[in-house]
């Protein structure tokens, strides 16, 4: 993998697209300095100092859009969560892609596609880890965060965290390609903890409440209304 260091920059994602002919298959763009961080559903990404990970990997699978490629957030969301339980935590998924620990977000991952005149240039697959951020930062966010440092009381060596998750990133990202969701499909649901449970989601401007079920072989969430409807959601939030 190339690692491209930047010292500061307005959002690894918005300069991995732009940058994105210059940039190989597996390119990994990281930052100490993210002063315009993006979010999905266009929220924002704050910035919490410089020993959190802010980075984005370039991923050039093929020239048409697959639709496994949606997956590819899922894989980062199970390759984080192994890399967080080698600390010592319990990482849960909440579907999509967030993971929290102890009820609180750790880390968000932002999946984004450069297609020009039909044909996809490529993936950008950022990802931000709360890894050293202290409690009175995260406290003047608007929603429960946490970091590894408050979780493990240790200082977490930024290097090293994400060299673990490029190595694991690597190792079964050609499986994942050929194979899809059903790959990983175990070991998501092994962390879904809002599996089984009555939730909210947010899909656009509707919100639908139900007892998520089931996660599909392509990684979509099943919900059960109260009129005894199935509705199988590939994209939105878990209120
Ligand atoms: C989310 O949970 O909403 C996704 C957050 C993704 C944040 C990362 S930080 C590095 C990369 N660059 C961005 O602008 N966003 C992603």
């Amino acid at each position: 993998m190339n690692l491209v260091f930047l010292e500061e920059v307005e959002s690894t994602n918005k300069y991995a697209k732009e940058h994105i002919d210059e940039l190989n298959d597996k390119a990994v763009i990281y930052t100490d300095n993210q002063t315009a961080g993006r979010g999905r559903l266009n929220r924002v990404w704050n910035y919490m100092g410089k020993d959190n990970i802010y980075a984005s990997i370039i991923l050039k699978p093929s020239d048409t859009m697959k639709e496994i490629y949606s997956n590819l957030t899922q894989y980062l969301c199970v390759i984080l969560a192994e890399v967080f339980e080698e600390y010592g935590v319990v990482p849960q998924i909440k579907w999509p892609n967030d993971i929290k620990i102890n009820l609180k977000k750790i880390s968000g991952i932002l999946a984004e596609g450069v297609i020009e005149n039909g044909k996809l240039k490529g993936l950008v697959l950022g990802f931000g880890i709360n890894l050293n951020t202290k409690r009175e930062i995260l406290d003047k966010i608007n929603q429960p965060a946490t970091s590894l440092n408050i979780e493990t009381g240790m200082v977490i060596d930024k290097q090293n965290f994400l060299k673990k998750v490029l190595e694991k990133f690597c190792l079964r990202y050609d499986k994942f390609i050929e194979e899809g969701f059903v790959l990983i499909k175990d070991e998501y649901i092994r962390r879904a903890s809002f599996l089984n449970t009555d939730i909210t989601v947010k899909v656009f401007d509707k919100e639908i409440e139900g007892k998520a079920i089931e996660i599909t072989d392509n990684g979509a969430l099943k919900l059960l209304d109260k009129n005894n409807m199935e509705h199988i959601l590939l994209i939105g939030d878990i209120l």
